[in-house]
């Protein structure tokens, strides 16, 4: 049967065996030269492990088995943080010391798993493995078949070759013969091993149970099942497919960075699918979810992470940093601007206008049409409809009204050194260039600060009020001249 679309696969859910996913993860990934564990290092912003544990729960796995080995501890705790879409996801873990082989790695996990099941294999480093794909694997394994996922490698160094009966493209697969052990006729072979299978867990573990290591690298071969399956007279399938990106490793930063670029390549034409308008697909980075309604619009450079919605019409403008964020209907967002929500999100109100070169941050809330300037920092503050802070300004645990305007270079001093506290600014007040706010401290609607005023006591609605030294002037100064040197 051919599953062409994901909510088919959905709908045949019922009617397939239960799935148990292995994801070996064991290996120490000596060419990242890194102290962390590979698995852990961030594609899009999650651990390469996320990323497979994302799929195995699109899978509707029973359970997923994480292999450990190497930094094992770190990667454990990985996998304890809520990541996102595998909260639902039964995840075991089982230790692999010291590291013998993808055949070794497997047979730890025979004590956990059941005989009813198929096994899908897959590896904690080959991150954008898509779904359907498995599904496909699934449906090949058909509850009695070892199904091998397998890719033509013109360059096929290094990878398990799939030998077939007679040396025809066609013909019955025999064995995976690793490319150390291969000889030279069999390393022409092209056809290799993904590193991805599906098998019914019950022969699996009785196939298990007979490997040995006497090959060129001293290792146990999960491969070399396919020579005891064919021994068996179980039918071994390949499923081949074209698609090099799905079934790629992470070994080296130069391998994560490609994989990165093919993701997020993905993401970006997903995004133009949906109509989102794109200046250059090659220069967007999604590390989250963004989710756009029509006529978005959004221009180089610009990184998204965590949860971003953006409303119907908006536009960001080149290198801009939003995360965690809702910006609604027609709202701008112009050039270099930097917004983080972080745990409280930031909302940005239907047609305001905001930077270049501002930084919103957690508990922003801005109203419809707020402009919000060059160098202008907000932080948990809610800024009512129409209000204005074009320049230069600071507001930190503020009400502030609908149509205030806030000055130049002014500032709420919304902590003493121990605590935070509130200011509060009614609706219509001005506030002139470079006051000082010193919270708590209320400005009554419609008043009018002069610039330069240290505010430290509430003011009336209406009333001007200024805190500055008076203006005087001394006619006819005369500047201290230097005395000459005798
Ligand atoms: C394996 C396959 C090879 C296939 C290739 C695809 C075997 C013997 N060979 O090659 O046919 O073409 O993948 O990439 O399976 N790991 C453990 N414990 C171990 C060894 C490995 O957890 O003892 C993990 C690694 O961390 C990695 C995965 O298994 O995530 C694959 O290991 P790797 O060494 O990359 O596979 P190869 O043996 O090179
Ligand atoms: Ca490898």
């Amino acid at each position: 049967m051919q599953l062409t679309s994901e909510i088919q696969v959905q709908d045949g859910a019922q009617n397939r065996p239960p799935i148990d996913v292995i994801i070996m993860a064991a290996g120490k990934g000596t060419r990242m030269k890194s102290r962390r564990p590979k698995v852990l290092h961030p594609l899009a912003g999650r651990p390469l492990l996320w990323h497979v544990l994302d799929t195995a729960q699109a899978l509707l796995a029973r359970q997923a088995v994480v292999i450990t080995g190497h930094g094992a501890i770190e990667v454990e705790a990985a996998c304890a943080v809520d990541s996102g879409a595998t909260s639902q996801l039964v995840i075991s873990f089982v230790r692999q010391e010291p590291q013998l082989g993808t055949g070794h790695a497997v047979q730890q996990a025979v004590p956990v798993l059941a005989d009813d099941g198929v096994v899908v294999v897959l590896s904690g480093d080959v991150p954008l493995t898509q779904p359907a794909t498995l599904f496909h694997l699934i449906s090949a394994c058909a509850e009695e078949r070892l199904a091998l996922l397998t890719l033509e490698m013109p360059e096929p160094a290094g990878y398990g070759r799939i030998v077939r009966a007679g040396g025809a493209a066609d013909g019955a697969v025999r064995a995976i013969v690793e490319h150390k052990d291969a000889s030279p006729q069999q390393q022409a072979i092209t056809e290799i091993y993904s590193g991805i299978m599906a098998v019914p867990a019950a022969p699996l573990k009785r196939w298990l149970a007979k490997l040995d290591n006497q090959n060129a690298q001293g290792e146990y071969y999960l491969t070399d099942i396919v020579k005891f399956a064919v021994a068996d007279g179980v039918p071994v399938v390949a499923h081949k497919i074209t698609d090099a990106v799905q079934v790629t490793g992470v070994n080296s930063p130069a391998q994560l960075a490609e994989l990165e670029r093919a993701y997020q390549l993905q993401q970006a034409h997903r995004l133009m699918e949906e109509g989102v308008r794109l200046a250059d697909p090659a220069r967007l980075d999604v590390r989250g979810d963004l989710l756009c309604a029509h006529d978005v619009s959004i221009d180089v450079n610009c990184i998204f992470e965590g949860q971003v919605n953006l409303g119907e019409g908006v536009t960001i403008g080149a290198n801009c940093i939003i995360a965690n964020a809702v910006i609604e209907a027609g709202a701008t967002i112009h050039a270099f601007t930097h917004i983080d929500g972080e745990n409280l999100g930031v909302t940005v109100g239907t047609g305001a206008l905001i930077g270049p070169f501002a930084r919103l941050r957690p508990g922003a809330r801005l109203g419809a049409e707020v402009h919000i300037g060059n160098f202008v920092e907000v932080k948990n503050s809610t800024l009512a409809k129409g209000a204005k802070a074009n320049h230069l300004a600071y507001l930190g645990d503020a009400h502030v009204g609908e149509r205030v305007n806030f000055g130049a270079g002014s500032i709420t001093a919304n902590y003493d050194g121990a605590n935070k506290h509130r200011t509060d600014i009614e609706a219509d007040v001005h506030v002139g260039s470079n006051c000082v706010l010193v919270a708590p401290v209320t400005l009554g609607a419609g008043g009018t600060v002069g610039g330069g005023s240290t505010i430290t006591k509430s003011t009336p609605p209406g009333a001007l009020t200024v805190a500055r030294g008076k203006q005087t002037s001394i006619a006819n100064w005369n500047r201290p001249k230097k005395e000459k040197k005798t």
